[in-house]
């Protein structure tokens, strides 16, 4: 988490910082600063509190300056002060520094620096990196007029990579310099860092959002890489290889796709938008002749992906709900064996795994760092891995043998909702596609494709729920605690459902099987606690039923996500939202739209901001 951006060249750079940084946001909101070089003198303002803060801030006292970095936080270590905030500076003011990732080794450096007279004020990690750097600048100590011309930034590159090698962690950094007063040098270890390239200047961010309408030509930095990066050149420097050539490319995100588009909220223009991403994430990967999905990108030969024997779906947060609807789904169609794991518990964890495994990992952002890191622990054993992304050039979607792109355009409100409806059309085709290959019918996979080529116009038709969905919230809105439940297909749907709810209205939710909540859950029902059913047509709608009951005997209020036909469970439900009918495998997608509007309706009734909701970062780049 935390943003960085930074700028270089011949315009003020803090409209650039500012701007970039507002994009940057859902990267971390607690705290944000900005640090301009003139000349080798600093100009630092930096402040706890919202973007807007810092702007106000800028306002008030504006500092000019062309080259600048700019940062924004989510707390790791010390709490969001204007002190913690970074920019952190080194030594006697000759390095100045932001920083994304986390370093481990902190305290340990903190007291050997302390011994040698650097002393950090701060209570981050972060300060640990600029005092190093200064010190590493100072024991070299090279100004910049005794190097040679030829290779005028070696020694300051040297003085860097011997601080970063003592680094233990992760890292997106970018610092400037009072004694090389022209140049920016950013590096990067597990932390996203994109250059940008425009005329005669360079920016430099977390990744490509900020560069939207100003340059669409880029530089992604690659773990261990070094970049001297000046208003005329980027040189790039690989801890092992020394300098190596960068590889331009081009930044896809068109600026409308960045902007609200007379929605209050980012997160209420992405619930809208869905019927266009379902689309999207369809759009040329049926294929009626053979009944089957296509992917062009998954690099794997038809006869390596038919000797997969077991499949594992990795993620975190609403992705791992999605993985669980995979699951169902895969192990449905395909009858291949599912494994759904968390992230952060398979990165550690040694599952006895067939040789023939194949990972997925499901990501929005790409970037998220458990996902990473179980992604590559599983490259390293061997087993193919696949990724499921949105973010066209992040890290996980470069370092996988293949993937999928969800084609959602970018999501910036924290609490994700395009992107998982994607994701779990993506599932459904992964599973029709490994379901051709084993024991689906021809038939049935053709049925799979017309509910497929009808479910944009169903989630159309689901966004018309939104005045039931601002009504209940209304309702209930007071309430400090929510059951969400369902089965089978649905039982993903009430995690994600409750999910939504908890992280952007600060409700406690608890989304459960239906039927299990009768092992626990049911002790909290009472008349001031809301069960939401999700309980369209299926296999278990009878059963589903029961359990309402059980709950209505205990003068629960029940709000039924119901087909839009139904007539036995709205007989029970106090509140009734209607959807429209589609397959069951369907049917986490179109029951998922009324849930997301539920939960950004009782968030904005209790005043909450949903686009930011309180300690959460949509990406997340720490363990
Ligand atoms: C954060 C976000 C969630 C997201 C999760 C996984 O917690 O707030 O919305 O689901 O990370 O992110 P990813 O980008 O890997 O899908």
């Amino acid at each position: 988490m935390c943003g960085i951006v930074g700028y270089i060249g011949h315009q003020q750079a803090a409209d650039f910082l500012i701007e970039g940084l507002r994009r940057l946001e859902y990267r971390g909101y607690d705290s944000s600063g900005v640090v301009f070089n003139n000349g080798g003198r600093f100009s630092i303002t930096k402040t706890a509190g919202r973007i807007d803060d810092l702007a106000a801030k800028l306002h008030e006292a504006p500092i000019r300056g062309t080259i600048g970095l700019g940062h924004t936080r989510w707390a790791t270590h010390g709490p969001a002060t204007d002190e913690n905030a970074h920019p952190h500076v080194g030594g006697k003011n000759i390095v100045a520094l932001v920083h994304n990732g986390v370093i481990e080794n902190f305290r340990a450096l903190k007291e050997q620096l302390a011994e040698r007279g650097y002393y950090c004020k701060s209570s981050t990690d972060t300060e640990v990196i600029a005092q190093l750097v200064a010190y590493e600048l100072d024991l070299r100590g090279v100004p910049a007029e005794s190097a040679s011309a030829a290779d005028e930034y070696a020694p300051l590159v040297e003085a860097v990579q011997a601080a970063l090698s003592q680094l233990r962690g992760t890292y997106g950094l970018a610092m400037v310099f009072r004694d090389w007063p022209d140049v920016i040098v950013a590096a990067r270890l597990g932390s996203p860092l994109v250059i940008g390239i425009g005329n005669d200047e360079h920016y430099l961010a977390s990744d490509g959002s900020p560069l939207v309408g100003r340059t669409n030509r880029i530089v992604y930095l690659a773990d261990h890489e070094l970049a001297v990066i000046t208003s005329q050149s980027i040189r790039v420097v690989h801890r092992d290889e020394g300098h190596v050539r960068h590889s331009e490319t081009v930044l896809e995100i068109d600026p409308t796709q960045v902007e609200l588009g007379g929605f209050p909220h980012y997160m209420l223009k992405e619930i809208f938008e869905q019927p266009e991403t379902v689309t999207a994430a369809v759009r040329g990967r049926l294929n009626r002749d053979e009944a089957t999905a296509v992917f062009g990108g998954l690099n794997l030969t038809p006869h390596q992906l038919r000797a997969i024997d077991r499949i594992v779906l990795t993620a975190c947060g609403t992705s791992w709900h999605a993985a669980m609807v995979g699951e169902y789904l895969i192990e449905a169609f395909a009858r291949i064996p599912v494994e759904v794991e968390y992230a952060s518990e398979l990165r550690y964890r040694n599952p006895p795994m067939t040789p023939s495994t194949l990972l997925f990992a499901i990501t929005q952002s790409g970037e998220t760092i458990d996902t990473l890191a179980a992604l590559r622990e599983m490259k390293r054993k061997g087993h193919p891995t696949l990724a499921i992304c949105n973010v066209v050039g992040s890290t996980i979607a470069r370092e996988a043998d293949g993937g999928v792109y969800l084609h959602a355009g970018p999501e910036i409100g924290v609490a994700s909702t395009k992107a998982y409806t994607s994701q779990c059309v993506v599932m459904s085709m992964l599973a029709l596609y490994f379901g051709r290959m084993h024991h689906l019918s021809f038939e049935a996979g053709l049925r799979i494709i017309d509910e497929l080529t009808e479910l944009p116009r169903h989630v159309e038709e689901a966004l018309d729920t939104n005045d039931d969905a601002r009504r209940i919230a209304a309702k209930y809105a007071s309430c400090d605690n929510f059951l969400y439940l369902g089965r089978q297909y649905n039982f993903p749907t009430a995690l994600e459902g409750a999910l939504k709810l908890k992280e952007i209205s600060y409700i406690h939710a608890e989304g459960y099987p239906a039927a299990e909540m009768k092992h626990g859950p049911i002790a909290l029902v009472d008349e001031h606690t809301p069960s939401v059913f999700i309980v369209p047509q299926g296999g278990v709608y009878h059963k589903v039923i029961s359990n309402m009951e059980e709950i209505k005997a205990r003068g629960g209020p029940v709000i039924a996500i119901v087909d839009k036909d139904d007539s036995h469970a709205v007989e029970l439900a106090d509140d009734v939202i209607r959807v429209p009918a589609v397959a069951e495998f369907l049917q986490p997608i179109v029951t998922a739209v009324p849930l997301q509007l539920l939960a950004y309706h009782a968030a904005i009734l209790r005043g909450c901001d949903v686009d930011k909701p309180r300690n959460l970062a949509k990406s997340v780049t720490v363990e």
